[in-house]
């Protein structure tokens, strides 16, 4: 798939979200959809950082159209007030990227007690995207973005044990919580579908880049990453492209999985990306589907679906 920014129509007029704006793949997709003419919404959790991205942004392409929105993903009020504030000001919601991400090795938590990036990468976005849906426009070129990983590949959702209290692997916590942006994003396009709906969700990886996502690493971990990545990662520009490609492209459709396509799905060209057969399977979607509006204290039906 030889995808070209260069096609895509300008969209002056259209309405984005991208969560965890103000660095790395998110600063890139934020940039790429100002210049496309979107109004871009900056969902932050961090002020200063988001105005000084910002601030980045317009003197690389100063007509770009940009707000600060504050959310903290992993504070479930938090999320709540920012869909209010969206409402508030916007009738119209276009495209959602849900991209903001923790990667933690530390077993933190929300306030709330729930292990931080299942809390943060999945269960925000889950309930950000249940309380802005109703503001997007039924039509195909109305798109949510999932942002998952590489790490999907081995993880799994561990229902009895959501917190990996019991994890041997330092990285299952985050793989679960990349596992569930996927299952999430399938699991939306199938009810929209079955609603009759024709909003499209789907998901995409970045491969692998050197954001700000490591910084949590053992200081061996980080150094070896710093000197390999050069070699083997693209630029955060370039992994912002699966997205874009989902965001954009008017021949995706819903429930696909776009990655890079070059040696490991690290970098390269977008296309299908590779996914694990635990992650296709429905009844993991759906457990974890009802999981998700318990633990956010909201159902999440969407009009039209009979259930
Ligand atoms: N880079 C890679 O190699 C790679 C590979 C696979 C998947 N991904 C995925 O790509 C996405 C983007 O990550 P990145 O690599 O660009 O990492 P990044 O540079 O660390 O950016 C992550 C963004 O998420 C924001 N964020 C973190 N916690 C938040 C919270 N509680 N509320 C609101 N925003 C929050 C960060 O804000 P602050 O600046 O305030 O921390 C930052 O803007 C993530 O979902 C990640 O899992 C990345």
């Amino acid at each position: 798939m030889d995808f070209k920014l260069k096609d895509i129509a300008a969209q002056q007029g259209r309405v984005a979200i991208v969560t965890g704006a103000n660095n790395g793949i998110g600063f890139e997709t934020t940039l790429a959809m100002a210049k496309y003419g979107f109004k871009v919404v900056m969902a932050c959790r961090n002020l200063a950082k988001a105005q000084q991205a910002k601030a980045n942004i317009l003197g690389k392409w100063p007509a770009a159209d940009l707000e600060i929105l504050q959310v903290d993903l992993s504070d479930l009020d938090s999320v709540g007030a920012f869909a209010q504030s969206f409402k508030q000001r916007y009738d119209r919601l276009d495209v959602l990227i849900n991209n903001a991400g923790v990667l933690v090795y530390s077993g933190k938590k929300n306030k709330a007690g729930i292990e931080l990036q299942f809390a943060t990468n999945h269960l925000g976005h889950f309930l950000l995207t249940n309380l802005l849906l109703e503001l997007m426009p039924d039509d195909s070129a109305s798109r949510i973005v999932a942002l998952s990983s590489l790490a999907h590949l081995n993880a799994e959702i561990y229902f009895d044990d959501l917190n990996c209290e019991t994890a041997s692997d330092a990285g299952a916590a985050y793989g679960q919580s990349k596992l569930a942006n996927l299952l999430f994003a399938d699991e939306l396009n199938r009810r929209l579908g079955k609603a009759g709906r024709k909003i499209v969700a789907l998901a995409v990886h970045p491969g692998g880049s050197d954001s700000g996502l490591f910084d949590e690493m053992s200081w061996v971990m980080y150094y070896t990453f710093k000197i390999l990545s050069p070699f083997i990662l693209h630029s955060n520009a370039s992994a912002a492209k699966p997205t874009l490609f989902a965001a954009l492209s008017p021949e995706v459709r819903g429930g696909e999985y776009f990655g890079p396509q070059g040696f490991m799905e690290f970098r390269g060209k977008v296309g299908i990306a590779k996914r694990s057969d635990y992650s296709r399977r429905e009844d993991i979607a759906t457990k974890l589907w009802e999981v998700s509006e318990k633990m956010t204290a909201q159902s999440f039906v969407i009009e039209g679906l009979y259930q």
